[in-house]
């Protein structure tokens, strides 16, 4: 893990209290307009009855879909939302990171019929955490990613791959640490999510703002490479 990776994991823990204060209160803009709603139809359009939350922070994902009738799973590298998710319940969660996931990725289960990664796939290698969430899944399951959108970004930014230093301007109070990222453009999501050929694109989505008519998110659903 280098040095921003690490930092990029701290942040988490440091922002606990107050990402779980904008996520329960409603404080993210886009989330109320369009985001929530987008994974939510995604995930239901293929009624899953097992669900594997990625990075599932203070749980909001799996109480919903928990309240579906769904068996949920939610893991996350930071004791303290892991903590804030499990006392809030809902479904069963794991403190886990993801280069320990890589390890074991068997140790959160298996047979998974929708696997979802809501905004938390943020590090520079996401290919080895997807081979490894890969095997989890169910024989026609998916997987799912809901990121920022690249054009969002690129509007006052160079369209090019690469490390950014997230600031949470605009998501509610109390944020003690930045957050490093790794940004990608449009064609290098759509290749890491099929990179080494484990998995294969079955469609992207680009929820917008009906208000700007701006994207607001990248939803990108893959499925096991079968050929
Ligand atoms: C923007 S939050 C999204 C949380 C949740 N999916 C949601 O929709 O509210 C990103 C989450 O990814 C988790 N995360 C980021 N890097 C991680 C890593 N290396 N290992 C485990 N979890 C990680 C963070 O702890 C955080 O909960």
């Amino acid at each position: 893990m280098n040095d921003r990776e690490r930092l990029l994991e701290q942040s988490w823990m440091i922002n606990a209290e107050a990402w779980t204060k904008s996520v329960r209160e409603n404080q993210i803009e886009s989330r109320k307009i369009a985001t929530d709603q987008a994974i939510l139809d995604e995930i239901n359009r293929f009624d899953p009855k097992r669900v594997l939350d990625v990075g599932c922070g203070e749980g909001w994902l799996v109480r919903t879909l928990g309240m579906q009738g769904m068996e949920v799973v939610g893991m996350d590298g930071s004791l303290e939302l892991i903590n804030k998710a499990q006392s809030a319940g809902g479904g069963h969660f794991v403190h886990l990171n993801y280069s320990d996931l890589t390890k074991a990725p068997s140790r959160l289960g298996s047979q998974f019929d929708v696997i979802v990664c809501n905004f938390s796939l943020l590090s520079e290698d996401i290919s080895t955490i997807l081979q490894s969430l890969a095997p989890l899944l169910s024989a026609d399951g998916v997987i799912l990613i809901q990121t920022l959108h690249p054009f969002s970004v690129a509007q006052h930014d160079r369209y090019e791959d690469g490390w950014r230093e997230e600031s949470f301007t605009g998501m509610g109070e109390g944020y003690k640490s930045s957050m490093p990222w790794y940004y990608r453009t449009m064609g290098s999501w759509l290749n890491e999510v099929q990179a080494d050929g484990h998995l294969k694109l079955l469609h992207c989505q680009e929820p917008i703002n009906p208000t700007t008519g701006k994207p607001l998110s990248l939803l990108i659903t893959v499925t096991k490479n079968t050929n």
